[in-house]
């Protein structure tokens, strides 16, 4: 059962979902219709356990035929740093194995910020570089962190416009040990996007689902800006298309 809830700003659409089937398929019908409008389309795409069921529904659309990723380009909102591709918990390993390997989309046209590269500047440079000649992502999905983080921009004092390199907080690093085999190999640094791709995006896809996420989701949508909840930014976008399920909306 969907229900329809409108931040206060009017540009944030909520809907809430009786499942994470349900909420996944509605994110990607919504990526599909955009898909099927511009063929080379940019997708903006993002790691986590959240965004697996965009990435299933996207590829049963595909086997089925009714999408073709051959002209479309895609640029990830962030890596752990240090950590290189082959490695089996980089997001490059987890892209290609969650969507790119399972659909036609060309490789060469999928960028994941290295995880190595030895000037990071300039790899962060480079990729802001590389998605404003593109035009920005048409579509960026996004997950959301238990703290309100997108990508890996923290809590803080202040908003990150570009690509930065940053420092894990240990709410994330605990969050993200569940994925490696104990808490010390969680990398503490990464490279992600900053506000200043995530916001020029056309719009944006936002899913997350359970209670944990509740106290992000209610900061998100209806605690005002604030870069203490990196996700509130998000207020100031002029198309945000949110698909949450019943707990995570429990605050709202
Ligand atoms: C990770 C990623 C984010 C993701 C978030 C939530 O650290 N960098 O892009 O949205 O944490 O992850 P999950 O969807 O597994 O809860």
């Amino acid at each position: 059962m969907e229900k329809l809830y409108y931040g206060y700003n009017g540009n944030i659409k909520v809907g809430i979902f009786g499942s994470y089937e349900a909420l996944s398929e509605a994110a990607a019908e919504f990526i599909a219709a955009r898909m099927k409008a511009k063929p080379d389309i940019i997708l903006g795409l993002a790691t986590g356990s959240s965004p697996v069921g965009i990435y299933d529904a996207l590829t049963r659309m595909y086997e089925a035929g009714e999408l073709d990723f051959s002209a479309v380009r895609s640029f990830n909102l962030d890596e752990y740093y240090p950590l290189p591709p082959e490695n089996d918990q980089s997001y490059r390993y987890f892209m290609n194995k969650n969507l790119f390997d399972r659909v036609n989309i060309d490789k060469a046209n999928t960028r994941v910020p290295s995880g190595v590269a030895a000037d990071v500047e300039k790899e962060c440079a480079e990729y802001d570089a590389a998605l404003a000649a593109a035009g920005g992502a048409d579509v960026q999905v996004l997950g959301i962190g238990g703290n309100g983080h997108i990508g890996f921009n923290e809590p803080d004092g202040f908003f990150t416009a570009a690509t930065h390199k940053v420092a894990l907080t240990e709410n994330t690093i605990k969050a993200n040990a569940r994925f490696f085999a104990s808490e010390e190999e969680v990398p503490r640094f990464a490279v992600t996007m900053g506000m200043g791709a995530i916001m020029s995006a056309k719009s944006i896809v936002l899913v997350a689902n359970g209670e944990a996420k509740a106290q992000a989701v209610a900061s998100m949508l209806t605690g005002g800006v604030d870069p203490l909840c990196p996700a509130s930014i998000l207020q100031l976008h002029p198309d945000v298309n949110v698909f949450i399920d019943e707990p995570a909306a429990k605050l709202l």
